[in-house]
């Protein structure tokens, strides 16, 4: 079991002592017969099993657990059958590999990394859901709070203040491309003038974002103290 299962019981607030370690057998796959033992050592106790975590590609040794085993015992027991496929998911693609993970189709949820196999530049998790629904709750302060929530404080709404901000950001362009440390180029979006940042290069940092970002506010704080009506 990779360390983030227990760290994923401490976000849920279950805690990470809320994780029962399962042992293994000599090829390093998780014995089904001591998870039923576990989890009816649980209800024995009173407490509660949530979830099932199987390994498909295991860190340390590249073990499969044994999905199918591990599904029917989430099912009968009605809890959550997670597996975290991370690391080895990726073999799914492979015609002659895709066997190794049968059963991770009876999962709940599925994560699987795609900056290791996939080989994708940017770090990348992904979390595959059986029940889409489930997803809703990335959204959930969105639903409580609004979308106007989320509108940028300090600007009277209408159009003099949009012709005001575009107005500003593109006399910003050029300050921006004359001062040399970034290098934006520009956009127009629908009615509006945006500046644009295309970053393509795979060296760039989230510190060189930033450093855009508080250039662009540095600068365009001084234009604004310069060109806003009234001052
Ligand atoms: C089996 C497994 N699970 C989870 C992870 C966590 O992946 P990351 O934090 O890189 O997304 C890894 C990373 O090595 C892994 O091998």
């Amino acid at each position: 079991m990779h360390d983030t299962i227990a760290r994923g019981a401490d976000i849920l607030g279950l805690g990470a002592g809320a994780v029962r370690k399962v042992g293994v057998d000599a090829r390093f796959a998780t014995r089904p017969e001591e998870v039923e033992r576990l989890i009816r050592a649980d209800l024995a106790a009173g407490v509660r099993p949530v979830a099932v975590v199987g390994t498909a590609g295991t860190t340390g040794t590249g073990s499969i657990d044994p999905l199918p085993a591990l599904a029917e015992i989430a099912r009968r027991h009605g809890v959550w059958f997670h597996v975290d496929a991370a690391y080895g998911g990726a073999a799914v693609l492979a015609d002659d590999l895709r066997g190794l993970l049968a059963g991770i189709e009876l999962a709940d949820s599925v994560t699987v990394d795609a900056h290791k196999w996939l080989y994708t530049s940017a770090s990348s998790g992904i979390v595959l859901v059986r029940d889409e629904q489930h997803l809703l709750e990335v959204w959930i302060s969105l639903l409580a709070h609004g979308r106007a929530a989320y509108r940028p404080p300090g600007l009277p709404p209408g159009d003099a203040a949009e012709a005001y901000v575009d107005l500003l950001d593109e006399r910003l362009l050029t300050e921006l491309q004359l001062d040399g440390r970034v290098f934006p180029s520009s956009a127009r979006v629908g009615e509006r003038f945006a500046l644009r940042a295309c970053i393509v290069n795979f060296r760039t940092e989230a510190d060189d974002v930033d450093a855009l970002l508080d250039v662009a506010a540095d600068l365009g704080a001084r234009l604004d103290s310069e060109l806003r009506p009234g001052t």
